[in-house]
């Protein structure tokens, strides 16, 4: 063969080489891994935010912007001990193409620090802790819930603003989220002439919360601010009424106190007031086309956690519509991700540039086991993404 001849096929082949990788990423089915609580307090947010998840697949014929999927799951059981390992199992047995995960912030700390690691993609559905959009944020991390802070900040202002309260007394589980929230709570309080006179804590996931009650009902605040979720927060709303505090110490929270909840919590809850970037009763043709989807193919209300999970599928379908379907191309995708307008049961959002929601943050009411809206507390409300470098 001439040089030229051996030349042009070494071409041709690796032309060819090329066109059949690329036809390959086109055919591979995408591969998702779900990090979330399946058992523990948090387990029914993970299973939640996976029915969320499944749902947009359902109604896109089982494919994310054209393209299978294939899931592999694990049981992070809220536990940021096992979180390295749990995320790693993922990426590097599993090969990934993308983490999403998860409800617990501690937790998805971990899953963070591997996302950055390794340079896998992660959206995550639910946790939301601060720094994950702010000292750690990152091109491949985005978030589809709201950052600690927001709901926060929001009942704080509304706390003062509205309900005129001049103190509070807070209470939440010691962890990250319990105390951004206590944070956020304080600083919208505080920035209105409200002070904070003591605050309280439990380990998570405690629920023995007897002499917590106790020294709330001595200290006599005007107001009570707590970060509760899950079968937690069940707990709690039904021993604060029991303790008989309910009519004489109004209780706020937010909306994660009330959400999901509702139908174990019962009377206990009537009344209360929480803020959220969602509520059940929404004017939204989205929204309620997203109700009886989830209705009909759950058996099961749905609650922020499962617009959470649907809201991931929309965002990572955005991505992959951007690339042509073709997850490697991390750039496009990322781009479609950070410029997508997500028409969310919530009412549409986009992100902010540290990838996190901006949103309206609803001021809700229990009424006859629903979080109805009342009013919009804080209107497009984004995070300030303190410490966020990007
Ligand atoms: C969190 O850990 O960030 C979290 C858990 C449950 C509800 C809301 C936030």
């Amino acid at each position: 063969m001439t040089p030229l001849r051996l030349t042009r096929t070494l071409l041709a082949t690796a032309l060819a080489a090329v066109l059949s990788t690329a036809a390959q990423a086109q055919n591979d089915k995408i591969k998702i891994g779900l990090m979330l609580p399946y058992t523990g307090t948090y387990a029914a947010l993970g299973t939640a935010i996976e029915n969320g998840f499944r749902l947009y697949l359902d109604e896109n014929g089982g494919k994310l912007a054209g393209r299978e999927v294939e899931f592999f799951k694990v049981d992070d059981e809220s536990d940021p001990a096992k979180a390295p390992e749990n995320a790693n199992k993922l990426v590097k047995r599993d090969q990934v193409d993308v983490l999403v995960g998860t409800v617990h912030s501690g937790v998805a700390m971990g899953m963070a620090k591997v996302a950055k690691d390794t340079n896998t993609l992660l959206i995550v559905p639910n946790a939301g802790a601060d720094a994950i959009t702010g000292p750690l944020c990152a091109p491949n991390i985005f978030r589809t819930s709201f950052t600690n802070w927001q709901p926060a900040y929001a009942m704080g202002l509304v706390a003062a603003e509205k309900f005129k309260h001049k103190t509070a007394v807070t209470l939440t589980w010691k962890y990250a989220a319990g105390d951004e929230s206590v944070r956020g709570f304080k600083e919208g309080f505080e920035s209105k002439g409200g002070k904070v006179i003591k605050e309280l804590s439990l380990p998570f996931p405690n629920v023995e919360f007897q002499a917590l009650l106790t020294e709330i009902a001595a200290l006599k605040p005007d107001a009570v601010y707590v970060f509760f979720a899950g079968g937690g927060a069940v707990k709690f709303v039904k021993d604060y009424a029991a303790a008989g505090l309910k009519d004489k110490i109004p209780l706020y929270g937010a909306g994660f106190l009330t959400d999901g909840t509702l139908e174990a919590q019962g009377e206990a809850a009537n009344g209360l007031f929480t803020t959220l970037h969602y509520a059940d009763d929404l004017p939204l043709i989205k929204d309620k086309a997203f109700r009886f989807a989830y209705a009909k193919t759950y058996k099961l209300q749905p609650d922020v956690y499962a617009v959470q999970g649907y809201d991931a599928a929309q965002l990572l379908a955005a991505g992959l519509k951007a690339a042509g379907g073709d997850i490697k191309k991390r750039d496009a995708v990322v781009q479609g991700m950070r410029t997508a307008k997500i028409d969310s049961p919530r009412g549409m959002f986009t992100m902010s540039k540290a990838h996190n929601p901006i949103q309206d943050i609803y001021l809700r009411k229990v009424d006859n086991k629903m979080n109805r809206s009342v009013s919009i507390a804080v209107k497009q409300l984004e995070d300030p993404a303190r410490g966020c470098k990007m």
